[in-house]
């Protein structure tokens, strides 16, 4: 596939469909034991969810690129918008629910082995529907990722892009790319759906995204260890959100798939060494 030139082509975007959270994150020393006291080593808000991590990735790689998904008002909202906007990623198709609360997740990072223990509430707001995504000018963008959540509503969004694919000129399609990663079985007909499957658990360290569907991939995306050899691990959350943006980039740049799953890799793998998002490029 050749590269996007410049003009009007090469200003359409990447968007990212999925969760936005805020992650409470405390870094520790060594994973406490239950109903223990311990002193974390630091404490920080960040913007997460997989969608909205791979967006942050995005934007720090170069690439223009919106998030769409759901939030409602509120303090927690206020921090994302700002997050989003201090990144440069555009939330124009974000739905705002009146009511519900924002997702968050209390993450523990230890920063010994770089695990993350993540205990996530996102039950309460209304996902993302079809009916918010036919707002979306499909025209402006080259490639929409989808972060499996909501099968039949997102199945109705995959059913669009398709659609405007069919008939648009070969330049102007929008790439399709799917993260399944929880393997739920009401997300299963989400699998095999878009261009480029991607799906990963990355619960520690060693055990490092591996894609699935049409394509199988090179040896050292199976395995953390070869990705990120040079690496001291100290904080894993993410990583693999970071991996599916480093991919999607280059994929969209025109790389071969092989490039791309390297690159992956080695974003993802810096993405290990350090903490948070500032620094992986
Ligand atoms: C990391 C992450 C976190 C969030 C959780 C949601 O992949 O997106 O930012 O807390 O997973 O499942």
């Amino acid at each position: 596939m050749a590269a996007e030139a410049g003009g009007a082509a090469g200003k359409r975007r990447i968007m990212c469909v999925g969760l936005v959270c805020l992650d409470i994150i405390s870094v520790v020393k060594d994973f406490p034991a239950e109903d223990s006291e311990t002193r974390c080593l630091s404490q920080r808000w960040q913007r997460g969810g997989n969608a909205s991590n791979s967006c942050t990735v995005l934007s720090l790689l170069g690439a223009p690129c919106a998030f769409m998904g759901s939030l409602a008002p509120g303090p927690a909202a206020d921090f994302i918008a700002a997050d989003f906007q201090r990144r440069g990623v555009d939330t124009a198709h974000v739905a705002w629910h009146p009511r519900g609360d924002v997702p968050c997740a209390c993450c523990l990072v230890n920063a010994t082995s770089g695990s993350r223990t993540i205990v996530l509430h996102d039950t309460n707001l209304p996902d993302l529907t079809a009916r918010h995504f036919e707002r979306v000018d499909l025209s402006q963008y080259k490639w929409i990722h989808f972060e499996a959540r909501n099968a039949v509503e997102q199945s109705a969004m995959l059913d669009r892009v398709e659609r405007h694919n069919r008939a648009a000129a070969p330049g102007r399609r929008v790439r399709i790319s799917v993260e399944v990663e929880k393997p739920r079985e009401e997300l299963l007909p989400l699998m095999g759906r878009g261009h480029v499957p991607l799906s990963h658990r990355c619960s520690s360290a060693r055990t490092w995204p591996s894609t699935s569907g049409t394509y199988r991939p090179p040896r050292p995306c199976r395995d953390c260890g070869d990705a990120s050899s040079q690496e001291t691990l100290v904080d894993t959350l993410g990583a693999g959100d970071t991996f599916n943006a480093a991919v999607i980039f280059a994929l969209a740049e025109g790389r071969t798939l092989q490039d791309a799953l390297t690159f992956g890799c080695q974003i993802a793998g810096r993405k290990c060494g350090i903490q948070g998002f500032d620094g992986i490029v």
